[in-house]
């Protein structure tokens, strides 16, 4: 600790403290207009220039030390802060009153109140530049830049798309999109970043414009001519005249514009941000202050609730009678669904009904959603969709270490010396997550190892990519443990203090030799050696993983894989190492954590356990059942067994995601009565005997666990839309038919119970998780929660972690002769899943269309294909018309086809094949053949508009050295100050 003098008085500061932030703490009033605690120091503004030691210091980019005296307000200071601001003030008309962007944040604003300007001296100067309008969710005005870079930094330091730059050396510099380029044909990919950093309204969410203000809506030419009434009178008046009266226009609109925190809904990061709102229209999501993402979203979480108001929402329950669906009241259709249930337990038994919950809906949601199954219907067929994809990593990690979870937090990643990434598109499928590795990567000198079937974007990045042949990850993993043991590289003080299990392990190791993991995966050597040694010697090892792992027949086996070679190598239990294994769902990791499984109660207790059943069956006043239910992969086969009468589904799209889409949906169709649940009429519901209308996350409250175990709540934004209604009351409403007399009025009470049951979450209670609050699981009763999950012992009994032997086994449904060729599959960064919600978002409509077919130059050369040419695959299971995207993401006889399709999914084509452990299905194991159909050359697949079609400009930053370099630029206050490079 330090002691700093400010303005006379004596304060405490750490060294690694820079003096704005030691300002701000103290609260002395220093104008800063371009920094941003997330960003750090960019320095363009020179606005928080204060005097120390004789000289002046931009006080954002200098770092405190001992007995530094500050003077904030000194004659030199003042002056160097009014004229930086005026020369803001020279790139900015004020016209806040008619500005959608007056809503008391707006930092111009608030700097020309602080420093109570009244006459400008620099008078303003539009840029010679029209407004670009180009995409589809913001736009950028030039003549309202400040060239504050704060947009740049955000792009290229810590989204790092690497797309705005300024033009320093420009007459008149602006901010240029790929260094030229329209927004709309950049590579922006609208994740929202440089808006939500704008300090003022030159980069604005489309959704504001018009929407936030009282005068805002005003057509342009009554809007300009305001503008000019103002520009005439503020000589004579003054701003603070002025400012008065946007100051008053800002008040009523607080009356009016709603700000509700809320969790993402999309994928499992776990982003939170503000929703702002006016009646149902939604004028902007805010990023601030979540605990995982602070500014950052990507374009589903900062754009893509447009779905929310679609007018294609359910609004009424629907009946089926007589093959067609007919609209009917709530308690009609309820007591029919509870006659139904009754009716078919009575007949079959129990184990004739199974439930299967949403990964989407709340932990509250899944919790009713397993209870009304075991505890008033009777049986454990309750599962949720981490069976199709993160089950295997669960296993994996129960096998090894224990919790099936991640072992520690987003800022574990980013501290981490290496990051290893294995069968994850994660920049697009975890854009937020992604973000921080590229950062650390960019920016510290983190290491990056990506190993995929496709070149994606962290695979461009990587310092070593890996494409090994597909299904061979466990050859090259358990190669490479090989390797490190026999070359003495293994941490043995670690593996001595806390791993059994060496010997028996170390002896299943023997047929994965260099040569063998050579010839299978198709790696050399030298590069499994390379891993070998990059992940032995580095400081801190994350790995990453997600569904091409674990959507294999040996999927399990592979997330062992991954946690073994982390236990050898000492990376658990201490910050910047451990096991990631990414959640895809925004509530996958929750539902599994609170009972929607068919072995585990909430908290992963045992369903065969006597002692957990005895407390459950305490808590609910009714006997439970003791044997393991049917998965989702066992309801579909028990169905066809004629085992399985009833389902009911809710928030699932189980008929396009479950592999082998058309046995899946031929099984549905034999079901006796099925019940759906959902905000649209998805291709699901097609199969149901009644359809209730659920309400999305923005209607509800309750709580979501994101991949970092990171429990967090969300709040009502909107009533539910009429006719529709929250699925924790539907869940409640048919459980009380059946007589189970629930009392719950709020989610809380629900958690009040959860909390109640489950050791895990003992101490999760809502006031703790009070807007923005979160808390990582394990929490114990006193509400201490675990970012790091093994910091003490390992979660088995003797507190030691546990190396699990395994064997080279070979993938299912290869190519052959006939089906050549290999389909992988996966997510785009645009769309969610099969895209119900997202595709009802206009502007991500318009940059993904549709579905296609990667198909490899090599491929489309020997094929004549091009991009647009429209292809039929054809596999043992069935068969899409889709057409090809020409691109060296995929390689030689290897196609990849986005799972983003109602009309052609790719499930169509992929098979029944499991993980032989958890019945995950082995997405990821299909052969095609592909036969190029003879139609007319369709429109390339992928619009000019969208961002791959993009030509990034990577730079360091803002690059302010250049903005100083220029003839024009002075220092303001003169030549005291001491340029300070970035850091
Ligand atoms: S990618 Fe696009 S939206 Fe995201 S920060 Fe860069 S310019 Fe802005
Ligand atoms: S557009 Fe960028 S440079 Fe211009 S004011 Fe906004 S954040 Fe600053
Ligand atoms: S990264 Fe995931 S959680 Fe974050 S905004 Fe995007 S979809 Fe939502
Ligand atoms: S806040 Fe802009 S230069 Fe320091």
């Amino acid at each position: 600790m330090l002691k700093v003098t400010i303005d006379g008085s004596i304060y405490d500061a750490s060294n690694s403290e820079r003096l704005i932030e030691v300002i701000n703490r103290v609260g002395a009033k220093v104008p800063q207009v371009c920094f941003h605690p997330q960003l750090g120091p960019i320095q363009t503004c020179d606005t928080c220039m204060v005097e120390t030691n004789g000289k002046l210091v931009r006080a954002c980019a200098t770092r405190v030390a001992a007995d530094m005296e500050v003077f904030t307000k000194s004659a030199r200071a003042d002056a160097a802060q009014r004229l930086a601001f005026d020369r803001i003030l020279g790139n900015h008309l004020l016209y806040c009153t008619v500005c959608d962007n007056n809503n008391g944040n707006c930092t111009v604003h608030n700097t020309t109140r602080q420093l109570a300007v009244e006459h400008q001296q620099i008078p303003y100067k539009p840029k010679p530049y029209p407004v670009d309008n180009t995409n589809p969710f913001y736009r950028y005005d030039p003549d309202q830049c400040i060239l504050c870079g704060r947009c740049v930094e955000a792009c290229q330091n810590l989204q790092v798309n690497e797309t705005l730059s300024i033009n320093w050396e420009d007459p008149h510099p602006r901010v240029q999109w790929d260094g030229g380029s329209t927004i709309g044909e950049s590579s922006c990919v609208s994740c929202g970043h440089c808006v939500s950093v704008c300090p003022c309204n030159a980069l604005m969410e489309k959704s504001m414009i018009g929407y936030a203000g009282y005068f805002t809506a005003v057509p342009k030419p009554v809007l300009n001519g305001m503008i000019d009434v103002v520009k005439a009178i503020e000589p004579e008046v003054g701003y603070r005249a002025i400012m008065k009266i946007s100051e008053d226009e800002e008040a009523m609109r607080e009356h009016r514009i709603r700000r509700t925190k809320t969790v993402c809904t999309y994928c499992g990061v776990g982003c939170s941000f503000d929703v702002w709102t006016k009646d149902r229209h939604i004028l902007k999501v805010e990023p601030l202050e979540g605990p995982t993402n602070g500014v950052s979203t990507c374009v589903k979480g900062k754009f893509g609730w447009d779905f929310v108001n679609s007018p294609d929402r359910l609004t009424t329950p629907l009946i089926r009678e007589n093959g067609k669906f007919r609209a009917a009241s709530w308690d009609e259709a309820l007591d029919l669904v509870a006659r139904k249930f009754a009716e078919i337990k009575a007949q079959y038994g129990p184990d004739a009904l199974a439930f299967v919950s949403s990964s989407k809906c709340t932990n509250e949601e899944s919790y009713l959603m397993q209870k009304l199954s075991r505890a008033v219907i009777g049986t454990n067929n309750m599962d949720n969709c981490s069976r199709y994809c993160q089950a295997p990593a669960t296993m994996g990690l129960f096998r090894t270490v224990g919790y099936g979870a991640d072992s520690g937090s987003i800022h574990d990643i980013e501290r981490a010396g290496l990051v290893l990434i294995i069968g994850s598109n994660t920049a697009e499928s975890h854009p937020v997550l992604a973000t921080r590795v590229k950062r650390a990567h960019k920016l510290r000198g983190q290491k990056l190892i990506v190993s995929d079937l496709r070149e994606n974007e962290m695979a461009r990045r990587a310092d070593l990519f890996l494409h090994p042949k597909p299904g061979t990850d466990v050859v090259w993993l358990c190669a490479a443990a090989r390797y490190i043991l026999d070359e003495g590289l293994a941490d043995t003080v670690f593996m001595n203090q806390w791993v059994n299990g060496l010997e028996e392990y170390q002896k299943s190791l023997a047929p994965f030799t260099l040569d063998f993991a050579a010839r299978t995966t198709g790696l050399s050597e030298e590069t499994i050696k390379k891993v070998a040694h990059m992940v032995a010697e580095a400081n801190g090892v994350c790995v990453l993983w997600a569904m091409g792992v674990t959507q294999h027949s040996m999927g399990s086996d592979a997330s062992t894989a991954i946690s073994n070679l982390l236990l050898i190598t000492g990376n658990y239990m201490k910050t910047g190492s451990g096991a990631y294994p990414l959640r895809g769902h925004n509530n996958v990791q929750g539902a599994s954590d609170h009972g929607a499984m068919p072995n585990f109660l909430p908290g992963y207790q045992s369903v065969d356990d006597p002692e957990v059943r005895a407390r459950f069956e305490a808590g609910w006043g009714v006997p439970l059942p003791k044997n393991k239910g049917l998965d989702n992969h066992e309801m579909i086969e028990a169905i066809y067994k004629g085992q399985l009468k009833a389902m009911y589904v809710f928030g699932e799209e189980m008929s396009l995601v479950d592999s082998n889409a058309n046995y899946v949906g031929e099984g549905l169709c034999q079901l006796e009565f099925l019940v759906m649940q959902d905000i649209f009429f998805t291709a699901t519901c097609r199969f149901a005997d009644v359809v209730l209308p659920a309400s999305p996350s923005l209607e509800k409250e309750g709580t979501f666990t994101s991949t970092e175990r990171r429990i967090q709540r969300l709040y009502e934004v909107f009533e539910p839309l009429e006719g529709s209604r929250a699925d924790w009351k539907i869940i409640r409403d048919i459980a009380n038919r059946l007589g189970a007399n629930w009392n719950y009025d709020h989610p809380s009470d629900i958690y009040r119970e959860i909390a109640a049951l489950t050791p895990m979450f003992a101490g999760v209670t809502y006031e703790r998780l009070e807007g923005f609050r979160s808390l990582q699981w394990p929490v114990a009763a006193d509400g201490s929660d675990q970012p790091l999950l093994y910091t003490k012992k390992f979660a088995f009994p003797d507190g030691k972690a546990r190396l699990f032997p395994l064997h080279p086994v070979e993938p299912t449904d290869q190519p052959n002769a006939e089906f050549d060729l290999h389909l992988n599959n996966g997510r785009l960064l645009e769309h969610f899943h099969e895209g119900n919600m997202t595709y009802r978002v206009p502007g991500i409509r318009g940059k993904t269309p549709d579905t296609f077919v990667e198909v490899s130059p090599e491929l489309a050369e020997e094929r004549g294909i091009q991009s647009g040419t429209w292809v039929q695959l054809m596999s043992r299971y069935g068969q899409v018309r889709v057409r090809a995207l020409v691109t060296d993401r995929v390689r030689g006889k290897e196609l990849y086809m986005p799972m983003n399709s109602v009309e052609s999914p790719v499930n169509r084509l992929t098979s029944s094949h499991t993980d032989t452990v958890t019945h995950t299905p082995a997405y990821k194991e299909a052969s095609v053949q592909l036969l190029v159909l003879p139609e007319a050359l369709g429109e390339n697949p992928l619009p000019r508009t969208n961002s791959r079609w993009g030509h990034p400009t990577p730079q360091r930053g803002v690059e302010v050295e250049r903005k100083w370099k220029r003839a024009d630029y002075t220092v303001p206050g003169g030549n005291g100050l001491v340029q300070i490079r970035r850091n």
